[in-house]
């Protein structure tokens, strides 16, 4: 099954037509050559960027020498009033010192800590799910996904349900502030002088403020607890408790709160895309339903979730397609060489999981959904050299094992309970958000499977 891709896919633009195409939507502008090219240069009256698709540079930039190429400041204009200083956006030695608290909460060993609160928030999910379809209807699953992953979030995180008060304004304050906000990678690509008012409109600064004022209570009555030895054992605690090995501190409530921010929007906008692009790849493809379903008897428990390799095949090959962050970017700090072009200082480099995953020198039928590549040998040097849907390198996403655990958890959990069928007309068409979702939302027709498998109990 070929997976649906952006609308058009131009192969020679001028550069104001690719202006206007990314003013509309970043994925529909790529040209069809940048998916076989090993790099490319945009020029702009003000800055040069340059999209890095070989592997070679990938890991210059990422793995080897990540110092000389920080992320871009560009980035962090639109994110800044809703994250402040947050890993997500710093750089140099206040980056390292946050990841060295952060990192030890998100341990393989310590995760498994985190899986029972995932079974509830899929619990949860399923029986929202199966009361909203009562004998079957057509569902908008985007909006599903998001309710679900920002549940396992405040689960994990807080140990609270999203229909906790705090927990479910919280959401609704992010929903609103992601529609005030445009593309976010928009400012690394085009060429927008600095006085052009760009993404701190008013609604989206009150937004975030509101967000931050939510969170801040809540880590603060977490502080609270934690004094009075009364905080339960969840992600929140772990950070907060956690000292810097090198200088002994812990996060001050001030700086927890950006991590909560960062830890909330990177957390749940991107299982939620990933989530939902997987559930609309397996109505598409009812032999990979049905596989994932079938796999899905075994699960009792979360433990069981290990288990469930057919949901994790379906789930990479997923991030593969539709990897929720398709772009990053970095900054070069000085002049460099790269196949054998000058790149200037302050150059704007572009490390694209999106276009590595569908590179046509570096995959099999790239745009073709076949989950069953990842168990064959021959595609060992495609996941190696291009497959990054977390990126690589010490600033890989610390949450990585996490979603890994969650998505295909979530996945096995809602098709062994509802079955899922593409609606003709409505086939769903990626644009880039925030993260990669689809324009009109992704409407499949849900009815509910068998009463036994839906029983819940576990
Ligand atoms: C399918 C789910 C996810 C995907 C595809 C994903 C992908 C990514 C990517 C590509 C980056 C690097 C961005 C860049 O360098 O510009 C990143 C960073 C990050 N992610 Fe994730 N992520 C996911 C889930 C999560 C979860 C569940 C959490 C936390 C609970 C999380 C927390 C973070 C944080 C804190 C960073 C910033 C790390 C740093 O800059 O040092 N992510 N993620």
């Amino acid at each position: 099954m070929i997976a649906p891709k952006p609308k058009s896919r131009p192969d020679r633009v001028s550069l104001w037509r690719y202006m206007q195409l990314f003013r509309r939507d970043i994925l529909s502008a790529q040209p069809e050559r940048l998916y076989r090219a090993w790099m490319a240069e945009f020029r702009t009256p003000f800055f040069r960027s340059y999209l890095a698709n070989d592997p070679a540079l990938v890991r210059t930039i990422l793995n080897d020498r990540p110092a000389d190429f920080p992320k871009s400041n560009r980035i962090g204009e639109g994110l800044r009033p809703l994250l402040g200083n947050s890993v997500f956006l710093t750089n140099g030695a206040t980056w390292e010192k946050q990841r060295r608290i952060i990192d030890p909460a998100f341990e393989r060993g310590r995760l498994a800590q985190s899986l029972p609160a995932m079974w509830d928030a899929g619990q949860a999910m399923v029986a929202r799910v199966l009361d909203q379809i009562g004998t079957g209807t057509e569902v908008e699953i985007e909006e599903i996904t998001s309710h679900a992953a920002a549940d396992v979030i405040f689960r994990t995180l807080f140990s609270i349900p999203i229909e906790d008060d705090t927990a479910s304004a919280v959401f609704h304050e992010f929903r609103r502030y992601q529609r005030a906000q445009p593309i976010l990678n928009l400012a690394a690509f085009v060429p927008l002088p600095k006085w052009v008012p760009r993404f701190h409109a008013s609604d989206t600064k009150a937004s975030a403020r509101r967000i931050r004022t939510l969170i801040t209570d809540l880590t603060r009555r977490r502080m609270t607890e934690i004094d009075a030895g009364t905080a339960p054992d969840d992600l929140a605690t772990r950070i907060m408790t956690t000292r810097d090995p090198e200088t002994g501190d812990a996060f001050t409530i001030d700086e927890m709160v950006d991590q909560v921010a960062i830890f909330f929007l990177a957390g749940h906008e991107t299982s939620a895309s990933a989530l939902a692009w997987a559930l609309y790849l397996c109505a598409a493809a009812p032999k990979w339903q049905s596989a994932i379903t079938q796999e899905a008897g075994e699960l009792h428990s979360a433990k069981d979730a290990k288990r469930l390799t057919t949901s994790r095949d379906v789930f990479r090959e997923t991030l593969r397609l539709y990897p929720p962050v398709p772009m990053m970017v970095r900054e070069a700090t000085k002049p460099e060489t790269f196949r054998k072009r000058a790149i200037p200082k302050a150059a704007q480099l572009v490390l694209s999981p999106w276009h590595l995953h569908r590179h046509t020198r570096m995959w099999d039928d790239p745009d073709v959904f076949d989950p069953s590549r990842w168990q064959m040998p021959e595609s060992k040097q495609s996941i190696r050299d291009a497959y990054m849907p977390f990126s690589t390198g010490p600033r890989v996403c610390p949450g990585s094992g996490f979603a890994m655990a969650e998505g295909p958890l979530l996945l096995s959990m809602l098709l062994r309970a509802v079955e899922l069928a593409p609606i003709d007309g409505k086939t769903p068409e990626p644009v880039a958000h925030l993260t990669v979702r689809a324009r009109d939302g992704i409407w499949l027709h849900a009815s509910p499977r068998r009463a036994q498998a839906t029983d819940g109990s576990g």
